[in-house]
């Protein structure tokens, strides 16, 4: 199936090349390899970009941004409108490349690829919303209003989880906004950017643009040096752990850059007494296990009122049993692997621990094939001050616990330090609005008789604290990716100064 989908898309199995916007050129770096997260084995093998590669990506994208700023906006939009249009066109070999590398189940993988074609459609229809605001001037004949201008180069740097969604809420507003966009994906991923690359190239090719999409497999420890540090690049999007994120962002505002950071999540849940449970056992298995448990906004901690506690755990156990683990191109398959060793080590480690303090582990812990990094999820009896509790171990593992009043419950969810997504589950108006309200919910994402994961494009999508404090995709976003200018009109013949400032000078 590989095979096919790399001869179809002309990939080499064993690719030396960096992708500039209208080809490809030789890198002469290292190799680095890509294992399917099912099988252990290698399946792919590319070149990372040199320092060369790269400084010749950079260059011809900084040429051509001066043109592509240059076209008028809904110009930009039919741009995305066609690369929509091959992104429904080409969905199922995406869908595909994603399952094989990052080993998301094919209907995830699917999802994924929609929320491309979701971000394309919305930001086809932003191309003509570029829109700032007039202000009434103080000073008679005068005339206030702001516009918005394109940065240059975006540089988006994904991870492994997201390969492509991330790339695309960020590519298509940088586009219409007028920017050239420099990706930087995770060495996990290849297959997926350079398949959408060369998608790119047929979007280009049918609008009869050019330059507008460069492709550049740097490794990690290049982020800093050739992207974060370079002025050549205004904004600098990454999507990582807060670790490197911290970095980065360091970085980017020391030569005073702009920097978009959508790091790590901590997730809770809170199940009040009046919850549907026929609502809060579905969303809740979907939140903590689906994408292995390997999303931003997956579901890590459950507070649950102490009254239906056992109830809950007992219900979720039995719909964790049902859960069907296996190859993620199966279309019964709801829980692929984990992303590689690593990751899978980590699992077991964090739960070693849990049972170290004292913790009751339910289901998980064991590998459960001999083959790929296959982990049966695990629900985790904890305490809410353990420290282990501010880990994303970025696996199925979900610490449930008990509260009593609401308000403890809110106060446990926000002691995290990172604050991307959030939810209640409650049929009682005051709880919800109580935890909308400013004594309620700490993050940027708080959801109501849902869990914390699987928002739509529609939203601003980011959080809070340790999570980087950016905005993607929805609501202005776009404004992330454009600089601002305030422009005030004399159309008299005097001229007044703002604040009644009398300053005459002769001439
Ligand atoms: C991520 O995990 O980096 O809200 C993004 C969600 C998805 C995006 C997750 N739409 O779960």
């Amino acid at each position: 199936m590989l095979e096919q989908l790399l001869n179809k898309w002309g990939i080499a199995k064993n690719t030396s090349m960096a992708f500039s916007s209208d080809g490809e050129i030789k890198s002469d770096a290292h190799n680095f390899t890509v294992v399917n997260p099912s099988t252990e084995q290698v399946i792919f093998s590319a070149k990372y970009s040199s320092k060369d590669t790269h400084a010749k990506i950079m260059q011809a994208a900084s040429v051509a941004q001066k043109e592509w700023a240059k076209v008028p906006a809904p110009v930009r939009g039919q741009l995305v409108f066609e690369l929509g249009l091959l992104l429904r066109e080409f969905k199922q070999d995406l869908a595909l490349a994603i399952s094989f590398e990052v080993g998301k189940t094919l209907t995830e993988s699917l999802g994924e690829v929609q929320e491309m074609i979701d971000m394309a459609d919305m930001a086809v229809g932003q191309s003509r919303m570029l829109n700032g605001l007039t202000m009434h001037s103080e000073r008679p004949q005068h005339r206030m209003y702001e516009q918005w201008h394109p940065l240059g180069i975006v540089a988006v740097i994904t991870a492994f989880n997201f390969p492509a969604a991330v790339w695309a809420w960020n590519a298509m507003l940088a586009v219409i906004a007028g920017n050239v966009v420099l990706w930087k994906p995770s060495p996990k991923a290849p297959i997926t950017s350079i398949i959408v690359q060369k998608i790119c190239y047929k979007a280009m090719a049918k609008t009869n643009v050019k330059g507008v999409f460069y492709l550049s497999l740097l490794e990690n420890s290049e982020i800093e040096p050739l992207i974060a540090a370079n002025k050549q690049v205004p904004l600098v999007s990454f999507t990582g752990s807060t670790a490197v994120g911290r970095k980065v962002a360091t970085s980017v505002a020391n030569r005073l850059g702009r920097s978009l950071l959508e790091l790590s999540g901590n997730n809770a849940s809170i199940v009040c007494k009046s919850a549907d449970l026929a609502q809060v056992i579905p969303a809740v298995v979907f939140a903590a296990v689906g994408t292995t448990g390997q999303r931003c906004t997956t579901l890590r901690r459950l507070y649950v009122h102490a009254g239906l506690y056992s109830e809950v755990l007992e219900r979720l156990l039995a719909a964790y049993e049902q859960l069907k683990i296996g190859e993620p191109w199966a279309p019964e398959t709801l829980i692929g692997p984990l992303i590689d060793e690593n990751s899978f080590k980590n699992f077991r480690q964090t739960l070693k621990t849990a049972v170290a303090l004292g913790g009751t582990v339910h289901a998980g812990a064991a590998k459960v094939s001999t083959q790929g990094y296959f982990v049966n999820p695990a629900i985790v009896s904890a305490e809410p001050d353990w420290p282990i509790l501010q880990q994303e171990a970025f696996a199925p593992i979900l610490y449930i616990m008990p509260f009593t009043e609401l308000t403890e419950a809110i106060a446990y969810q926000n002691q995290s330090q990172h604050g991307l997504s959030s939810s209640i589950f409650s049929q009682s108006l005051k709880e919800i609005e109580y935890f909308l309200s400013i004594s309620g919910s700490d993050c940027g994402i708080a959801n109501v008789n849902m869990g914390p994961s699987g928002a739509e494009i529609g939203g601003a999508f980011g959080g809070e604290k340790d999570t980087g404090g950016g905005r993607e995709a929805g609501s202005d976003a776009w404004k992330t990716y454009m600089r601002r200018q305030t422009c005030t009109i004399n159309y008299g013949s005097e001229l007044p100064l703002a604040q009644g400032i009398n300053f005459e000078c002769k001439q």
